[in-house]
């Protein structure tokens, strides 16, 4: 049986009119509210109140100029904690915090207008804490039997939570985005690397076959200018031309070298190098290439690894960069040299095309120039240089790439323009120590304090056969001319073996030097040094019996089996 409280009275069972807000419509006191007393309500007001309470549509509606509330079930779950306050209210008392907006629309619609919004926002207190609320809502006027708008119905449908969803997939989106952009940009740097990689090894392929087959020509040419050579002797204008070629021969073979080393094809000889000690060693040598205004500086820490490499190729490569740090500073400025450990783990974030492990990292750093992106890009190019012709060939970074390539490394250019550079070499831990292999000891001199003489007038051969036979532990005089050699020889009287270049400027020639060096009462021992075949020497007569000639270019072996023979030769 329905309760007598049920508004309104009917016989149809539509369950909004027997639900909650039918019985307090029918148990509220109207006769003080712009509707008047309930049972005097006109037929169009019970129709639309009829229609509310029908509907399942959070419904409410505001009725006269004070906008009376009356509301359905689902208008009041949307109410909240404002139910059941807000039953008979003017809608700006009840709503209190968005009158004026109720006051636009209760004035706009009972001038016969309507007015929707989408996703409105408004802030509520509905259970007494400011909320942010976004709602679809759709007023129109409902009018009284004569016709006339004396209310307003209102739908609605609360949107907050598809609205903060939305929200939150935006901004979804707008990280994803972000992150799919970090990861197509980490992308397209890799394939740059790997097209760089690609670029190189194309060249290396060609420079390779190039340096190999002019190898061949060159040998081919060489012999064939010592056969002239054997007919020619007694021509001097002829044979001077024939030294010439040689000597052009020589720098072909040089150049042929280098290419091989880039090209990743030179004949390596590893050993185990202690990188601390090698810095300490070629330390002074590398500052007496660099004009007094440019400082140079190592830093090692303390346990470093030892690698596995060819030693003479690694000093070369460090000596390659060290003039390339002098070259890009332009008055004064500092040149570090570093050797740390360093890990590269299994996620390998270090950007570096290095399988993960133990890796050595030997670091020449400058406060020179720096390189623009341009030059960055093609640094590695065989032949690529800036600098003025005849000033730099392209190809000292070209070795130093093909070489630590080739020895399981990778090179890392960090440069900056107007700021520096620095050029990391990681090459694989060894765990073997130094006097483990054979291949690594130095031939060393076995009675040590021997002093030799170096006579030179190519003052980069010079200083680096000076260092050379310093560290092989002789003491070493140095002269640039056979006359201050002689000079030299006079000041010193205890040199026990002279080192000279066979072809020097000056009115001495060096075969007269060795003459006076090698007789009492120097009785020094002679090796000569020189780009020429033995065979020439001889037959011109320039070379005692029993001098030793060293062929040029030699290696850090060849000089140390070469002196240390002659010397035991001697006794
Ligand atoms: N430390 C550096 N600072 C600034 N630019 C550098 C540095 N090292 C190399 N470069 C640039 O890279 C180019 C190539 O270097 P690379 O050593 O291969 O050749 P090079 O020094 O010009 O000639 P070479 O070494 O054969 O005498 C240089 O010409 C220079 O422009
Ligand atoms: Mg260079």
């Amino acid at each position: 049986m329905r309760p007598e409280t049920v508004w309104p009275d009917s016989s149809f069972d539509c369950e909004g009119w027997r639900g909650e807000m039918a019985s307090r419509i029918a148990g509220f006191d109207w006769s003080n509210t712009a509707m008047g007393p309930i049972d005097r309500w006109s037929k169009s007001l019970r129709a639309a109140v009829q229609l509310l309470l029908a509907s399942p549509v959070p419904l409410v509606m505001l009725w006269g100029r004070p906008g009376t509330m009356i509301y359905n079930d689902a208008y009041a779950g949307f109410a909240a904690g404002r139910h059941p306050f807000l039953l008979g209210r003017p809608v700006e008392e009840g709503w209190p915090e968005i009158a004026a907006f109720n006051r636009n629309v209760v004035d706009t619609c009972l001038s016969g207008a309507t007015l929707s919004y989408s996703d409105k926002r408004l802030t509520l207190h509905r259970n007494g804490q400011p909320e942010d609320v976004w709602m679809d809502l759709h007023y129109s006027p409902v009018a009284e039997d004569d016709g006339h708008p004396a209310g307003v119905l209102a739908v609605v449908v609360e949107t907050t939570r598809k609205v903060l969803a939305e929200d939150k997939l935006l901004k979804l989106t707008q990280t994803l985005e972000e992150r799919v952009a970090e990861a197509v940009s980490a992308r397209v740097e890799a394939e740059e690397r790997f097209r760089q990689v690609q670029k190189l090894e194309a060249i290396g392929n060609l420079t390779g076959g190039v340096a190999h087959d002019f190898n061949n020509v060159l040998q081919i040419i060489s012999a064939n200018l010592q056969l002239i050579e054997l007919v020619t002797r007694d021509q001097p204008d002829l044979t001077r031309r024939l030294r010439v070629m040689s000597e052009a021969v020589t720098r072909g073979g040089k150049l042929a070298a280098q290419m091989l080393a880039f090209a990743r094809r030179q004949p390596l000889n590893p050993a185990v190098v202690d990188a601390a000690k090698l810095f300490a060693n070629i330390c002074d040598f590398l500052q007496r290439a660099l004009p007094e205004s440019i400082k140079l500086k190592t830093s090692v820490s303390c346990g470093a690894w030892n690698l596995f490499v060819d030693r003479h190729q690694l000093e070369n490569a460090l000596l390659n960069l060290v003039i390339n740090s002098r070259d890009a500073i332009h008055e004064s400025g500092n040149i570090l040299l570093e050797v740390e450990n360093t890990t590269i783990g299994e996620e390998n974030t270090s950007g570096l095309a290095l399988p993960p492990g133990d890796y050595v990292k030997l670091v020449v750093t400058d406060d020179g120039a720096g390189m623009s992106d341009s030059v960055k890009a093609r640094m590695f190019e065989p032949f690529y240089s800036t600098k003025a012709e005849g000033q730099g060939t392209g190809l000292g970074l070209s070795m130093v790439f093909g070489f630590v390539s080739q020895s399981a490394g990778c090179v890392d250019v960090q440069t900056q323009l107007g700021t520096g550079t620095s050029v990391a070499l990681y090459f694989p831990r060894c765990t073997q120590t130094e006097s483990m292999t054979a291949d690594g000891a130095r031939p060393r001199a076995s009675s040590g304090g021997e002093v030799v003489l170096v006579v030179e007038d190519d003052a980069e051969v010079r200083l680096a056969t000076i260092d050379m036979l310093a560290q092989l532990g002789y003491k070493v005089l140095s002269a640039q001319t056979a006359e201050s050699a002689l000079a030299v020889l006079q000041k010193h009287g205890n040199v026990d073996l002279l080192f000279s270049d066979v072809v020097m400027p000056g009115t001495l020639r060096a075969s007269a030097l060795a003459k006076i060096a090698s007789a009492p009462p120097y009785n020094a021992t002679v090796v000569f040094a020189s780009g020429y075949t033995r065979d020439i020497i001889f037959h011109e007569g320039r070379l005692d019996e029993g001098v030793v000639l060293l062929k040029k270019p030699f290696t850090f072996d060849d000089l140390a089996r070469t002196i240390r023979h002659a010397l035991d030769a001697r006794r």
